[in-house]
């Protein structure tokens, strides 16, 4: 089933490069160049998916919203806003909007979070992971999930700071949802702010927000992030990357649990649950001075490891299956099977980039397939080229013709680098001494 997207904006410019990205993005797109035809065309059909530029000539995007929300309420409505002009996003929120982005955005941002709000959608309705760790969306039954599972079930209705770690891509975004959803709040906002991709100068109005007139374009009043959360979520996305002197502010608002918007001289009650995420050693940052300590403990209350994919590879086969099943759907290819030495490959390889290097590899296996069956032939060169060191199958079969001289190559460049050092280069390659050693025989090299 693809996903409907009705993009609603009156700047034909920002319609054909979104159109573009979306269609890209795997989305059917339909558009509207106003308010009336955005109103018409949700009158007359159901989309998956709204994107609604707020300010349009005819009827505005608050008013399409509420027409999209009687007709099918399920429908997620992201707004579009000129940077400024968002006065009311915590109304556009409250009438259920999804999220609202400021121009100008990158366009990989509307795509992200698109699928963000369709990922939570499919956690309510999948019940928001009621049932603890049976639930079918964080996929994953390894002792090592099952342990995050039953720590994200304990805490969910805690209000205590967590702090998740864990190498980029293992999921801790996609935890710090699960969190939200499956705890008392899962109906109150999940506001997520990603530290790293926010301009050091908007970070704060966007986090405090501003009064009118508080500076120059301050044209009329914004709520920051922390006010639009109310008594939900902020996931505080990426936090080793936060100035030095935001870590500050933020430090003040956790201690005394109040907000400020710049130019205000009023305080509000900051009543959010925080979450924080970080992909870096935060203890070795705070040695090294680039992170305050007083913060890293009040954000460590909680903490929650994600460990990487390759200490937990019995989960591979299900995610394999969960990432095939989605991208056959999206791509529309539904009798793509893999043949059963590529499920090996995908099993010997040590996933650097965690999970979503995995989701990545399949979505490009099964766009670019042609055949129904994929072979290891159509896997990406470094997992081909991993298993091909420590599998042997395919260099037997035939079917691979090159692997046998890239392996050599790339034996002989670790041996190089090791001096020699025959332990060393096992150990740089991921093979045992005597499967080294077997290697070197058949290459002549002894
Ligand atoms: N256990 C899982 N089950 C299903 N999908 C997963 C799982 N873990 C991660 N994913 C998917 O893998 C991708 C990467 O996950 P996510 O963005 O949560 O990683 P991250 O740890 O936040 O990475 P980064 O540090 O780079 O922000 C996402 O598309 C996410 O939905
Ligand atoms: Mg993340």
């Amino acid at each position: 089933m693809m996903v409907r997207v009705l993009l609603a904006d009156d700047e034909i410019n920002i319609i054909k490069v979104l159109q573009e990205t979306l269609k890209r993005a795997g989305f059917l797109v339909d558009i509207a160049v106003d308010g009336d035809e955005a109103i018409s065309k949700v009158q007359n059909s159901l989309y998956d998916v709204a994107l609604i530029d707020l300010r349009m000539p005819g009827k505005n995007g608050i008013q399409v919203l509420q027409t999209i929300k009687e007709r099918r309420s399920d429908t997620i409505v992201i707004l579009m806003t000129a940077y400024g002009t968002i006065g009311n996003a915590v109304e556009a929120m409250k009438l259920g909007a999804y999220d609202y982005l400021t121009k100008p955005f990158e366009n990989e941002e509307v795509v992200k979070s698109i699928n963000q709000a369709l990922k939570a959608k499919a956690v309510a309705e999948s019940g928001g992971f009621k049932e603890g760790n049976n639930s079918t969306f964080i996929i994953g039954n390894s002792m090592a999930m099952q342990r995050v599972m039953n720590v994200l079930d304990r805490i969910k209705n805690f209000d205590s700071t967590v702090l998740i770690t864990g190498e980029s891509g293992t999921g801790k975004s996609l935890i710090a949802k699960a969190l939200h959803a499956m705890g008392k709040r899962k109906n109150l906002p999940f506001v997520h702010i990603n530290c790293a991709s926010l301009p050091v100068n908007l970070i704060e109005s966007e986090l405090f927000g501003y009064e009118k007139g508080a500076f120059t374009g301050a044209v009329n009043a914004k709520p920051g992030k922390f006010e639009i959360a109310g008594k939900g979520t902020i996931f505080l996305d990426e936090i080793s990357t936060l100035a030095l002197d935001l870590q500050a502010k933020l430090l003040t608002v956790l201690e005394e649990r109040k907000v400020e918007r710049i130019g205000s001289t009023r305080s509000k009650k900051m009543s959010a649950r925080i979450v924080a995420a970080t992909n870096t050693n935060l203890e070795e940052a705070v040695k090294n001075r680039q992170f305050r300590d007083d913060l890293y403990y009040r954000l460590n209350v909680i903490t929650l490891h994600v460990p990487p994919l390759r200490e937990r590879k019995e989960d591979i086969g299900l995610l394999i299956e969960y990432f095939l099943k989605i991208y056959q759907e999206k791509f529309n290819k539904n009798k793509i099977t893999f043949q059963p030495d590529v499920y090996d490959a995908l099993r010997y390889y040590n996933w650097p980039g965690n999970i979503r290097e995995l989701e990545n590899a399949i979505e490009s296996v099964v766009a670019l397939a042609v055949e129904d069956t994929v072979t290891l032939e159509d896997l990406p060169v470094r997992i081909k080229r991993n298993y091909s060191l420590t599998g042997d199958v395919s260099i037997k079969q035939g079917n691979y013709l090159n692997a046998k001289d890239q392996e050599g190559i790339i034996i002989i460049e670790a041996l190089r680098r090791n001096f020699g050092h025959r332990e060393k280069t096992a150990k740089e390659l991921g093979i045992s001494r005597r499967t080294l050693q077997y290697k070197l025989k058949k290459l002549k090299i002894t």
